[in-house]
């Protein structure tokens, strides 16, 4: 039998090894500490005595609510509170404000929105990345460039459109929003593109597309088609596109992508 691989005990990687570690860590997604020390999390213990209390008589009221009985919870929650926000700027705060997302740990801050209130075509996407958490606006990274570059062939730009996320926090290491997460910001999203009233709802992505048009086909199958979006008491015009990301990984879907944003391009001349 072949030996045990084992990684090398920190204290004996040199500075270039320990940078390669890193590198090839960040490569895999795994591009935050969650502690100081380093787990073994391959060392089997034996499972946790669970005591009678629930956990939640412990912890300060404030904290009650979402640590209770989480999914569920949190999303009655997100639902009573948009129904009070009045505003663009009070979801924000409400945003800012709410706990019942797990994503909000581990990002580093709230990724609202960018572009025009007024846009009478919002877009849509799945979640912020590495830049956009950085830098707190979305599709600021290679896929938003693209996506800049996209909307400039055909006669847009931030001035004329609103971009937000289906969630609104990075999830670690860009992977893709868990149901849980994403049926917890789901009146988040909902709410804003009701406050900010398009005329056109553009999805960039599978993800986008489902979680707000209720598909289950996947994006290869409904793009480039009109659906409707029921927004409020008003039905909208909805577009689910390729995202930029992915075109960015398959440069021959750009042909698929070129046709769509002519599609939306004919639905806005035809707005006036
Ligand atoms: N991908 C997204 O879906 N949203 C962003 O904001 C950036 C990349």
């Amino acid at each position: 039998m072949p030996p045990k691989a084992t990684n090398p005990p920190l204290d004996l990687l040199t500075r270039q090894g320990a940078a390669e570690a890193l590198r090839w860590w960040v490569e895999a997604g795994v591009d935050m500490a969650l502690d100081e020390a380093p787990h073994d999390r391959f060392v089997e213990r034996p499972a946790p005595q669970l005591k009678a209390a629930p956990v939640v008589a412990t912890l300060p009221p404030t904290r009650i609510e979402h640590a209770a009985a989480a999914p569920d919870d949190a999303r009655r929650s997100a639902t009573s509170i948009v129904a009070a926000v009045k505003n663009l700027d009070e979801l924000r705060e409400a945003l800012e404000k709410f706990d019942g997302c797990g994503l909000k740990a581990t990002a580093t801050r709230l990724v609202f929105a960018d572009g025009a209130p007024d846009a009478r075509i919002m877009l849509v996407g799945e979640g912020p990345g590495a830049d956009e958490d950085r830098i707190g606006r979305p599709f600021v990274g290679r896929a938003g460039q693209l996506l800049d570059r996209m909307l400039a062939s055909i006669d847009l730009d931030r001035s004329k459109v609103y971009i937000a996320n289906v969630v609104p926090w990075r999830p670690p290491g860009n992977r893709t929003p868990t149901p849980q997460e994403t049926t917890i910001c789901l009146p988040f999203i909902r709410r804003q593109i009701e406050l900010v009233a398009p005329r056109l709802l553009v999805c960039l992505g599978g993800s986008a597309a489902q979680t707000l048009l209720g598909m289950k086909e996947g994006i290869t199958r409904t793009r480039g088609q009109w659906y409707d979006y029921a927004m409020g008491d008003a039905v909208i015009k909805a577009l689910p596109m390729l995202h930029p990301a992915y075109l960015l990984r398959q440069p021959a879907q750009k042909r698929a992508a070129w046709r769509d944003l002519r599609t939306l391009a004919r639905a806005v001349r035809e707005m006036g």
